[in-house]
């Protein structure tokens, strides 16, 4: 190959631009030139006025002084679009008339059916795990995920010193889509006591239940972590629940959020508690260390990989190696929540009863 693509769609992760880095800087030492992709899957689609919009060609320079920033350069977005196979068809033609013959896709699970589409009508891509919520069985990590833990833990830190002083339990809501390895692994290194995650079934009355031992225990303060995905837990009987107290008549029970999930857990338990949604904080900020590493390491190993005419793989890492399996293997391995972080919260956090 001469020439190869980038491009990062999906949420954003920090972690991405090292990524990048990796990918034209290894592509430039084996004699490669690289091209940069807009927008993700819309920038191949070439529809911009000005093509400047859609790509552009990345040097060595053009990639300088990145690696310590959040976000993407490139610029990412989710494209509908690219759903429909004409499309993916068109976008492969435009590669073609601008000698693109590889594609590096740095993103999700939505960016690598984009990548697998590609490579199945016959044109090479190898996709870069990047995503914040680690919901890739088949890699350890994603790029991303450390970053966004340890933001998620230092915010709870803080929240943890306020909540304290009022003596109160506060439930904080972290990202992660259908995957509680956010929660899970955010719940284990800030020593909350209670989680709430999409792959474990949980009851508000259990939860409640809970905060009441705590209380009883003596803690002035307690963190309940809530996975975005969560509520596809809920074992509860929400109308039924809500009926039985009139303090929760207004609840929409087909409208419920975690703001709501906090005040039900105050009015059962009889313990103020309060809700903080840590949201987009969580996907930007300087990448951490370990997520520059990451990214450096799999950006490079794609372009090899794309080097030796290997293509329609994942890369990503387990234990200490890098690896990389077929598209259709990404979901084929174990989660945060198989791996005994949930139980070991539970140990930690001493929450039985008195
Ligand atoms: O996939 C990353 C993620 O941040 C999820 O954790 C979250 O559910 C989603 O993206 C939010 O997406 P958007 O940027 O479209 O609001």
């Amino acid at each position: 190959m001469k020439r190869i693509g980038v491009l990062t769609s999906g949420g954003d992760a920090p972690g991405m631009n090292a990524a990048i880095r990796a990918v034209v800087r290894t592509a430039l030492d084996m004699d490669m030139s690289v091209v940069g992709f807009k927008r993700g899957y819309n920038g191949m689609l070439m529809r911009s006025p000005d093509q400047r919009d859609d790509f552009e060609i990345l040097t060595a320079s053009s990639v300088s002084n990145r690696i310590h920033r959040g976000g993407t350069f490139l610029m990412t977005a989710r494209c509908l679009d690219f759903l429909n196979v004409e499309n993916q068809k068109q976008a492969i033609r435009n590669l073609k008339t601008i000698g693109v013959e590889g594609l590096v896709c740095i993103g999700g699970d939505g960016t690598y059916k984009g990548a697998e589409a590609l490579n199945k009508l016959g044109f090479p891509t190898v996709g870069v795990p990047g995503t914040i919520d680690n919901d890739l069985a088949y890699t350890d990590y994603t790029i991303g995920f450390d970053t966004a833990l340890n933001t998620a833990c230092e915010c709870i830190n803080r929240i943890r010193e306020t909540s304290d002083s009022h003596e109160r339990a506060s439930l904080i809501t972290v990202m992660g889509r259908n995957c509680g390895d956010i929660a899970l692994h955010t719940a284990l290194s800030c020593g909350a006591e209670l989680y709430m995650v999409p792959e474990i079934p949980w009851s508000i009355e259990e939860v409640a239940e809970r905060v009441k031992w705590g209380v009883m225990r003596g803690k002035r303060s307690m963190i309940l972590v809530f996975a975005e995905g969560a509520m596809s837990s809920l074992t509860t009987n929400l109308p039924e629940l809500c009926a039985q107290h009139p303090q929760l008549s207004d609840i929409d029970v087909d409208e419920i959020d975690s703001h709501q999930i906090a005040r039900i857990i105050q009015v059962l338990s009889g313990h103020e508690t309060r809700s903080t949604v840590l949201g987009y904080l969580q996907r930007g900020g300087s990448p951490s260390a370990k997520d520059r590493i990451l990214g450096t390491q799999l950006g490079a190993h794609a372009v090899e990989l794309l080097h030796k005419d290997v293509s329609g793989v994942a890369v990503g890492v387990r234990g200490m190696n890098v690896i990389e399996v077929p598209f259709a293997d990404v979901q084929k391995g174990p989660h945060a929540a198989d791996c005994g972080i949930a139980e070991l919260v539970d140990v930690m956090a001493v929450m039985t009863r008195a």
